[in-house]
């Protein structure tokens, strides 16, 4: 008969151990962390309750693909996130990514700004070690809950040395995004994150991601982007094109100070005749104006609605104006100038 003693037990539990990746996971609330009144509850109930231990223990597999480790960051519904909770987690995430003994990051998410949070830190990660952001459509509470299986495959993505270098990524649903073009496209159901045109990066099933895409644009350790030295993000807002559209809500935000306008306008970026000589004018006052478009996808073509030259504005290119607003943001930390400004939007 063949008895392992209690030491050579730990030794094995060791030996295993460090077989294993570090994956830290940073929790910042949403519905993933979120809980109901009763299993039928997938609507109206609380995000943010749930505490990361918690998460990490409601997943006891997660301790067979990984050594993972939970920091509670911030406990809030995403739709409130703000530039300095991103500064916050971006800085932490530099800092956490820097350490040897930290092989990749899982970060837990409301899934309302989670697109939005993959993006910024896409673009200020100073790390090829792999960032996962992950969420879940409905309550830990809830009847096929999604967010124990989508912690699982994250932490497995985070974990894997193929993950490497491929920018931020969001894991739903089984499949894996890359940050700059994935997008929320539903307001409920579990399959609400997908990249459109541009393809989403791959799989994970069996407990194993499968990549089939990677993005062509600048992220993470190829960025130009530095925020350690920043406490705040210069002010950008966001103007939304439709037919009657009048200028209140853009002169509202360049009087109060934003550095940068966003126009989501109509189809092609297009600009109502209202509107033009007030965009305009806040150009010619300093301000830097981005046409975007409200549609989702396709480019928005320089030159194409407008006269981007003569106007001196900045086009968009593929990004929506939620993450054409991040990268103005950014880009204004380092530049006024709309040529550089242009170049970026055409980079990352
Ligand atoms: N309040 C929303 C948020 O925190 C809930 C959506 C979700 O997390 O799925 O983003």
């Amino acid at each position: 008969m063949f008895i392992i003693t209690a030491s050579q037990v730990q030794a094995q539990d060791a030996a295993q151990k460090a077989k294993l990746a570090n994956v830290s996971i940073l929790a910042t609330g949403g519905t993933i962390a979120g809980s109901g009144a009763s299993s039928t509850t997938t609507i109206g109930y609380t995000a943010a309750t749930v505490g990361v231990q918690q998460l990490i223990k409601a997943v006891p597999e997660l301790s067979k693909v990984a050594n993972v480790s939970g920091e509670q960051v911030f406990q809030i519904a995403s739709e409130s996130m703000t530039n300095d909770h991103w500064l916050a987690l971006g800085k932490r995430v530099n800092t956490l990514l820097a350490q040897s003994n930290v092989d990749g990051i899982v970060i837990t998410h409301g899934t309302d700004t989670l697109e939005e949070t993959a993006y910024f830190l896409n673009l200020v990660v100073k790390s090829r070690k792999p960032v996962v952001l992950v969420g879940a459509m409905r309550p830990s509470t809830a009847m096929s809950a999604d967010g124990p299986i989508n912690l699982y495959n994250a932490v497995l993505l985070a974990a894997d040395p193929g993950a490497a270098g491929k920018g931020v990524m969001v894991a739903m649903g089984d499949q894996i995004h890359g940050a700059r073009d994935v997008s929320k496209t539903n307001t409920s159901t579990p399959d609400a994150f997908k990249t459109l045109d541009l393809g989403m990066m791959g799989y994970i099933q069996g407990g194993k991601p499968y990549f089939y895409h990677v993005s062509t644009r600048k992220h993470t350790a190829d960025t130009e982007f530095d925020i350690s030295g920043l406490n705040a993000l210069p002010q950008v807002d966001i103007v939304y094109g439709y037919a009657n559209m009048n200028p209140v809500a853009l002169d509202a935000f360049v009087a109060a100070g934003a550095k940068g306008i966003i126009h989501a306008g109509t189809g092609d970026g297009s600009l109502a005749a209202k509107v033009k000589p007030a965009l305009s004018n806040a150009r010619k006052n300093g301000t830097l104006i981005v046409r975007s478009s409200r549609v989702g996808q396709g480019i928005v073509a320089r030159n194409g609605e407008a006269n981007d030259d003569e106007l001196d504005f900045v086009v968009s290119d593929t990004l929506n104006p939620q993450k054409a607003r991040i990268l103005l943001m950014l880009a204004l930390t380092k530049t006024n100038n709309s040529k550089d400004i242009q170049r970026m939007f055409y980079n990352y």
